[in-house]
């Protein structure tokens, strides 16, 4: 039987976590790192464990945690309005006056989002791809690992319009593999942005950084070290891209805050040396990814006051303030209050505070559908796909119109080669996705619309029927 640590080691245990990973637990989710700390260490006893954890020599245990703690939600032409300006305006604009242009995704979890940035340059003309240069790095060695292969699932692609997908993925057995031009053009790290300075961040060494997503889970101190490295690898004048919840206020003077269109990025001071234009903070002639996908504007105007405010920082993924305003409410114990706070711990990445309101949820007949759907979403994100499925069918027992349930089973399903199953689950979501409640939509949409959860189950359906 493994024994349950006691808090001095638990203490030490988050410490190290903090100290090596960047990832900061507050003293309420403690808890939630328990059962790990209790496997990890069942073997040679918890102190011996956290003693060889603390030593230098300790870099395979690092990599599982990081494989274990670290959340790698991302998805292709996330915050598209942002990579326009990037491959429209900023690479352009180094290239009038260097041969190559180098970014860097920090934090670039299972490859989408360096990927997107070759497919966009490549689509939208304005770079040339021999001349771009695209590195990603990760501290999880399993999402590198799928970097590399560069094979996707349909809901990776959910916001990649159909043209596009057509052209730059091939439909496999396995998933959406892209074209190996593109696959060949971005090369990827396992490498911890925590790590002591090092070569990597020699001066002038990156164009543009993309680090979006992922310093919202480093407390201040960390985000001031990494943001001050960035910094210093940037050129004169480089780029740095971060997510719509995160914000160098406090953290850094050393940049100047840029908005092109929807997006909001930063430009390192002072400005660019002569000769070298800075791009327009205007927004691009073209129609944009963000018009032709149904995706939210990446920083939409200061949400309405309540829930209704809440909900609407979610879809926008600004889920820092998603999680303030949501505690600051008056009504936050109520069903719907108590499901936007399970909906934020998810993606925070707070499973077993998720799965306990899930829990607590399920009990209710006005949450009970959602409930299940989210601790389906959570035991799928803990890597156990056959408990989820059945989460998903509890929720569309309890609420046979829920169409984001029989997608979300019906994707496991063909995933797990059960294809008739997969064909009838599919076949409902499409037919009742045109009618899926707003609230489900803002809840568990990733950010689309209908039209975009449309083409992801369209594409499923479509895998079942072509794949033997
Ligand atoms: C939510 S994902 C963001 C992915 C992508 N940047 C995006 O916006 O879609 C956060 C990523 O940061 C990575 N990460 C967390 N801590 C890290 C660290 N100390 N060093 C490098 N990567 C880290 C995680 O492994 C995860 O893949």
């Amino acid at each position: 039987m493994i024994a349950t640590p006691t808090r001095p080691p638990l203490v030490r245990f988050v410490a190290l976590v903090e100290q090596r990973l960047g990832l900061h637990y507050e003293e309420g989710q403690w808890s939630e790192l328990v059962p790990l700390l209790a496997e990890r260490s069942a073997a040679c006893g918890v102190e011996r464990y956290l003693e060889q954890l603390a030593a230098p020599s300790s870099q395979a245990e690092w990599k599982v945690l990081a494989e274990r703690l670290t959340v790698g939600e991302t998805y292709f032409l996330r915050h598209p309005t942002q990579l326009e300006t990037l491959v429209d305006q900023v690479l352009p604009s180094f290239l009038r006056q260097t041969s190559t242009v180098r970014v860097l995704c920090a934090g670039c979890s299972t490859g989408e989002e360096p990927y997107s940035v070759a497919l966009l340059a490549r689509e939208r003309g304005r770079v040339d791809s021999s001349r771009l240069r695209i590195l990603g790095i990760d501290v999880n060695p399993r999402s590198i690992a799928h970097a590399r292969r560069a094979c996707y699932s349909p809901w990776s692609l959910r916001a990649v319009p159909s043209a596009m997908r057509q052209q730059w993925f091939q439909r496999t057995p396995e998933g959406f593999a892209l074209q190996p031009q593109v696959r060949d053009q971005v090369i990827f790290e396992e490498r911890n942005l925590l790590e002591e300075a090092s070569a990597f961040w020699a001066p002038g060494s990156f164009h543009a950084i993309l680090c979006r997503n992922v310093v919202l889970y480093f407390p201040q101190d960390v985000i001031r070290k990494i943001i001050a490295r960035m910094s210093q690898a940037l050129v004169p004048g480089g780029y740095l891209f971060m997510g719509p919840s995160e914000t160098l206020r406090g953290i850094s003077e050393d940049f100047e805050l840029l908005r092109g269109g929807d997006a909001f990025y930063y430009r390192l001071k002072p400005p660019a040396p002569p000769g070298v234009s800075a791009p327009q903070a205007a927004p691009a002639a073209t129609p944009t990814v963000a018009q032709r996908v149904a995706a939210p504007a990446s920083t939409p105007p200061p949400a309405p006051d309540g829930l209704e405010g809440v909900l609407q920082l979610l879809e926008a993924e600004r889920y820092t303030e998603a999680w303030a305003l949501l505690e600051s409410l008056p009504e936050s114990s109520s069903p719907k209050a108590l499901l936007l706070r399970a909906v934020l711990h998810l993606h925070a990445g707070r499973l077993s505070q998720a799965e306990q309101l899930g829990r607590q949820l399920v009990t209710a007949s006005a949450t009970e559908a959602p409930a299940y759907y989210l601790l389906g979403l959570c035991l799928e994100q803990g890597g156990d796909e056959a408990a989820a499925r059945g989460r998903y069918s509890a929720s569309v027992r309890a609420e046979p119109t829920f169409a984001l349930a029989h997608l979300r089973a019906g994707s496991l399903a063909r995933r797990a080669g059960d294809m008739v199953e997969a064909r009838v689950a599919l076949r409902m979501a499409v037919s009742l996705l045109p009618q899926e409640k707003p609230l489900h939509l803002s809840l568990f949409g990733g950010g689309f619309g209908r039209h975009g959860l449309m083409q992801v189950g369209l594409q499923e359906l479509q895998a079942c029927t072509e794949v033997p």
